[in-house]
């Protein structure tokens, strides 16, 4: 049988393992997908490890994406312009190719469950490791504009400076922002467990789909909040999840799993 993994510190909450198994019912394909702990000094050690023993693909998570870009002899565009590395595969000749499915993972969920990107005005909250896999591929979209707002502006003036050959991208401060977005998507990683940072209200309003690239059993702080600012059109991050999933495993298998049946079967909190 093929073994996959997941790979991360800590990786004991990942819920990699279900989906792909869910997938591989779906599709009759035959594998087996498990976690792999893996100390923070180690990554290289178990993924050597892991392939060496015949394992066939690894996805990659925290604290890992940028040394599994080292690590690959080879990357897609869309890894080496993320600089993160979330889906590793063999070759045949043992050479280890490196991609990150997180940037289309949330555009599939995005445009299927929540607002179009084309000529959208999308802002982005947070200017962190997640938000650089994702931008080049909205960009990709043709949105209008998009906006990147972070704590310390210098590091979304940093991160859209990166990409303006690809699109209308700019960053700020979260303290300048002002409205009107389309689509405004959260990536503080505070918004997990903490508080919103204040924000201004103009930011949203009832037109704005407002999306969160974490989940939780209960609402996100994030979607709270604009929930109480009269935004109807609310998602999180589970069928980000799903979906980049869905295209690690077809990297892998070249079979592409249904989500939507997976995302609405395994979402937790059923919200
Ligand atoms: P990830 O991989 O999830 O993107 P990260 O690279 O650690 O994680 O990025 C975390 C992001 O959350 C950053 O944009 C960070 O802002 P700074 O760059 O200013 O540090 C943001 N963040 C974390 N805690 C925050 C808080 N309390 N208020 C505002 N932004 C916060």
């Amino acid at each position: 049988l093929d073994r996959y993994a997941v790979i991360g510190h800590p990786v004991e909450h990942s819920r990699s393992p279900q989906i792909h198994a869910a997938f591989a019912r779906q599709t009759g394909e035959a594998l087996v997908y498990d976690r792999l702990p893996a100390a923070p000094d180690a990554f290289v050690s178990a993924v050597d490890q892991f392939f060496a023993d015949g394992g066939a693909g690894l996805n990659v998570t925290l604290p890992f994406k940028g040394e599994a870009a080292e690590r690959a002899e080879q990357l897609t565009d869309r890894a080496e312009r993320a600089g993160a590395v979330n889906t590793l595969a063999r070759r045949d000749d043992g050479q280890l190719i490196g991609d990150n499915t997180d940037g289309i993972g949330l555009l599939r969920d995005l445009t299927a469950n929540l607002a179009p990107v084309q000529n959208a005005r999308i802002l982005i909250l947070g200017a962190g490791g997640a938000v650089r896999g994702v931008v080049p591929v909205l960009l990709g979209e043709r949105p209008t504009k998009l906006c990147v707002a972070n704590r310390t502006a210098a590091k979304a003036e940093a991160l859209a400076n990166d990409f303006t050959d690809l699109g209308n991208v700019s960053g700020c401060g979260l303290a300048e922002l002002t409205g009107d977005w389309d689509i405004v998507i959260n990536a503080i990683s505070a918004g997990l467990t903490g508080e919103m940072p204040e924000l201004p209200d103009t930011v949203l309003d009832g037109t704005t789909a407002a999306y969160d690239m974490v989940y939780a059993d209960e609402p996100t702080p994030f979607l709270r909040w604009a929930a109480a600012r009269g935004v109807q059109n609310r998602r999180d991050g589970f069928g980000m999840l799903v979906e980049q999933a869905a295209e690690s495993f077809h990297l892998w298998r070249g079979v592409r799993p249904k989500t939507a049946d997976v995302i609405a079967e395994l979402r937790p909190g059923g919200n």
